[in-house]
């Protein structure tokens, strides 16, 4: 089980045609920006507003900063291994086979339920799209799953405020079905796309930072750094393990380096310039949000703040007093534009954030399936599941198992657990390709590497203890989602993949032109 799979062998499997070289620093700052912004702003802003009140905004750098150690890693791989299966190729290359079936398991949490996380976000914003702009009241129970609370060990659901998300279910199968049919994004609509986010936040904040109250930012962390004694997640440190969603695929940049010019230079520019980019539109943003309404936790019986998603922090918000708060909004940027009378441009934005938030979606569950792909074309899952549809060239089998699964998560739980979840599978496999890119260093000194981490001893230690730290501060029911996923994942090993691997059963395939994988098209998978 620590077999490795040679990373010649892989590299023999990289694509052979050459890309051209053709993307500069700028393309690839805009590259970057266009894959990170996503639900994470425009929903998740709430939540991390529950968590840390105004001291968000530390939240928003100390995420941005761990992963861009991260992405410094994560580039020096990408750059040389530029095959699919990101962190799971690398980690089997250099850590062997069972660390890299966990990765690989760890990023099934990561993509699928991230994909469920935004497909909640993008329902936020159209119930409230459709309620204002139409006046259409959607049926209470089908607007949202129920809230969860924890009694020890035992998850319980409250189904008074809802039982099921329609619009939810309804976004994730139809994205489902646009993949099955092959569609991937094209660079123009991924183009405008960008241009549709960017111009939604440059609003927000031309429209607030004018109205922004001085008085709002205090208190300036109700919940501390690390939140209420006793509870786990809050604070300013749980927002920013939360808020991290909102800078995911940034590794869109360091996937590109093949085709970079000068990537030594370039990739860093690019990363760094597209995570410096976002955090500070986030935390203009961030700071819009506070100052135009405030950005208070609500509190529970108790008098401390509740954790968002909860079956207490639903109670809290169904009382009238909090019902305008900005922590109470599953669509945090159009609510605050309502609330400072720009109702019309608060209907643009939530407009803006329907027709964007699926391409975040698409790119998600097409990741999955990649990664699935991978891993079945490696021996490590059937490879029924990698069967490719006659007519549409497309991995439809698990395309459409992937979506189901996607559409049921995204039915019954609450968008701020469902990030923290994907969460901690991210920080998981980051964790890990800091540690591969440290061992490969020692056991490969000699390889060529298009792009090498700056200062890979120390920034290699940091991204792990930056991303361990951001995992020990999630919510404990969403850290310990990775421990038992995990477990089922090495039981599913030792029953099926540790038998049938390719690697373990002395086949060393060479797939010259990665012909038999499904169109690429996603950065990072
Ligand atoms: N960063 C992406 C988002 O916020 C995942 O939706």
């Amino acid at each position: 089980m620590w077999r490795v799979k040679s990373l010649d062998a892989i590299l023999a499997t990289a694509e052979k045609k050459s890309l051209h070289r053709s993307l500069g620093p700028i393309q690839l700052t805009l590259l970057g920006v266009g894959a990170i912004i996503g639900t994470g702003i425009f929903v998740l802003t709430a939540a991390a507003a529950q968590k840390a009140g105004p001291g968000m905004m530390w939240s928003f750098v100390i995420a941005g900063a761990v992963c861009a150690i991260a992405a410094l890693c994560y580039s020096e791989l990408a750059s040389m291994v530029p095959v699919s299966g990101s962190a799971y190729t690398y980690t089997y290359a250099v850590m062997g086979e069972l660390l890299a079936w966990m990765v690989g398991w760890a990023l099934i949490l990561e993509y699928a339920v991230a994909a469920s996380a935004v497909s909640v976000g993008w329902s936020g914003y159209f119930l409230g799209l459709i309620e204002n702009a139409l006046h259409f009241h959607w049926p209470d129970l089908l607007r949202s799953g129920p809230a969860w609370s924890m009694n020890g060990f035992m998850p319980v659901a409250d189904f008074s405020a809802g039982i099921v998300n329609i619009p939810a279910i309804v976004v994730a199968l139809a994205v489902t079905a646009l993949l099955v049919i092959g569609t991937t994004e094209s660079a123009r609509v991924n183009a405008i796309l960008v241009v549709i986010k960017v111009s939604a936040l440059t609003a927000f904040i031309i429209l607030t930072l004018p109205v922004l109250k001085t008085g709002n930012f205090s208190p300036f962390t109700p919940n501390g750094w690390f939140g209420p004694h006793g509870t786990t997640g809050m604070g300013v440190v749980g927002a920013a393990a939360s808020i991290f969603f909102a800078y995911v695929g940034f590794d869109a940049v360091s996937t590109a380096a093949e085709e970079t010019k000068n990537p030594q230079r370039n990739v860093p520019i690019g990363l760094i310039g597209s995570l410096t980019l976002c955090t500070i539109f986030y935390l203009l943003v961030a700071a819009g949000a506070i100052g135009a309404i405030g950005a208070q936790p609500v509190l529970g019986a108790d008098g401390h703040a509740v954790q968002p998603g909860s079956a207490a922090f639903q109670a809290a918000c169904n009382l009238a007093a909090n019902k305008d708060q900005l922590v109470c909004s599953n669509e945090a940027l159009a609510h605050v534009l309502r609330e400072i009378n720009w109702p019309v441009v608060g209907n643009l934005l939530g407009l803006a954030a329907n027709l964007a938030l699926p391409s975040v979606i698409l790119m998600m569950i097409y990741g999955q399936t990649r990664i699935f792909f991978v891993m079945a074309r490696d021996g490590l899952l059937p490879k029924g599941l990698a069967a490719i549809h006659p007519k549409w060239k497309t991995p439809h089998i698990v395309t459409i198992f992937t979506g189901v699964c996607v559409a049921i998560a995204a039915a019954f739980f609450p968008v701020g657990q469902l990030a923290d979840i994907s969460n901690s599978g991210t920080l998981f496999a980051f964790f890990m390709v800091a540690i591969a890119v440290m061992v490969l260093r020692v056991k490969d000194p000699n390889r060529p590497r298009p792009f090498k981490t700056p200062l890979v001893w120390v920034v290699g230690p940091l991204a792990m203890v930056g991303c361990a730290a951001l995992y020990f501060n999630l919510p404990t029911e969403s850290m310990l989602v990775l421990p038992i996923w995990g477990a089922i994942g090495l039981l599913l090993y030792f029953a099926y993949g540790y038998r049938k691997s390719h690697v373990g059963r002395g086949l060393v395939e060479v797939h010259e032109t990665d012909d038999d994988a499904p169109p690429t098209g996603l950065p990072g998978a």
